[in-house]
């Protein structure tokens, strides 16, 4: 079978998506330093998959530990890279930490395949932030939309990142690329052995609401309800993080079987809802009475967006659609096993 290497593999994105790549049929090696994750999403991945994935404590910015990756398994065919910083608040106060983290380990990994791996096939994970604010006429975002000056640092080092590897993939002739852009991630595997563990007081929505939900936090404040959508609060496209692992294998798969060189995909449901419809969403879904309250909007915010994910629904025959309330229960489960 096909090893397919994941940096950042015990994080929230990779370890989903380690379990779905086993799941096709894939061998996988893991890599991750733990900065950002715990040795025991290796147990959960095992508690579902029933085995334990090859995996390697590497630091991706250090080149000389992450070949020693490449010495040890010269069967790796395709790379996902998720080691990544992604706080955006942090990355506005410490954007050199972000720079040098962020692109060094990418860098390394682009060297490392290149040279060192029996297929030289990279899928980026990307984000949505690297549009900016799309113009309302530009909404649903196409892949094809410009980007804007980027948001924060944390969206530079994506658009840098794309960059690195489209320059690449076009002067080295064995490397491939796709670039997944990842609207908003959200939930947990159903059977809540993983899921998402933010560090300390969550920066994302729904952590912060299953935090809420489950007595840890006071209040959910609701960044604004001025904007100018329907219900004044923001508009985001929330993406189940196992229909986003799945897309995943999707592109391993076309890249190996039909050797495409480069490719970009928008990774979302194509439909938006706002902070107050995922609210009472979640209420609807779970019964549990959320305690939150109409706050000041977050400075850095985009007023609203979401996909039109048609190219990655005809080019890799693949579709979000599990339905919300089934993703937020996900959530809260994995709340309450926490
Ligand atoms: C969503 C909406 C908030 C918390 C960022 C990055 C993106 C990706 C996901 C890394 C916004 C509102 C939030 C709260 C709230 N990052 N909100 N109260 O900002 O869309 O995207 O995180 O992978 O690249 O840009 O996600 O979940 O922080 O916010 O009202 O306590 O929820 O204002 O409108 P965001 P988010």
């Amino acid at each position: 079978m096909s090893r397919v290497l994941l940096t950042g593999a015990t994080g929230y994105i990779g370890s989903h998506v380690a379990v779905e790549l086993v799941n096709a049929g894939y061998d996988v090696i893991g890599v991750d330093n733990f900065s950002n994750s715990t040795p025991k999403v290796l147990d959960g991945i095992e508690k579902i998959i029933g085995k334990r994935i090859d995996f390697m404590e590497v630091d991706c910015t250090d080149y000389n530990a992450f070949e020693k990756v490449f010495e040890q398994y010269p069967d790796i065919e395709a790379a996902i890279h998720f080691a990544a910083y992604k706080a955006v608040g942090e990355s506005v106060a410490e954007p050199l930490k972000y720079f040098k983290n962020n692109l060094r380990s990418f860098e390394n990994l682009v060297e490392l395949m290149v040279t060192k791996g029996k297929g030289a096939n990279i899928v980026f994970s990307s984000s949505a932030t690297v549009y900016g604010q799309p113009a309302m006429d530009e909404l649903p975002i196409k892949e094809d939309l410009p980007f804007q000056p980027a948001s924060s640092p944390y969206a530079r080092t994506k658009q840098i990142a794309e960059g690195i590897l489209e320059d690449c993939v076009r002067a080295y002739t064995n490397l491939n690329g796709t670039i997944l852009r990842y609207f908003n991630p959200i939930g947990a595997h159903p059977s809540a052995h993983i899921g998402e563990l933010p560090n300390g007081v969550p920066n994302n929505l729904v952590p912060f609401i299953t935090q809420t939900a489950a007595g840890i936090r006071e209040c959910l404040s609701v960044f604004g309800n001025d904007y100018n959508t329907p219900d004044g609060s923001c508009i985001r496209d929330y993406i189940y993080v196992v229909d986003l692992a799945k897309a995943h294998v999707k592109a391993v798969d076309k890249m190996l079987q039909e050797g495409i060189r480069w490719n970009v995909f928008n990774l979302g449901t194509g439909k938006g809802l706002s902070v107050l419809e995922l609210v009472n969403a979640f209420i609807k879904a779970t019964g549990v009475n959320l305690n939150y309250r109409i706050a000041d909007r977050r400075p850095g915010d985009v007023e609203q967006y979401w996909a039109d994910p048609a190219k990655a629904n005809a080019e890799l025959g693949w579709s979000a659609d599990t339905p919300i309330e089934e993703v937020l229960l996900s959530a809260w489960k994995w709340q309450q096993k926490l």
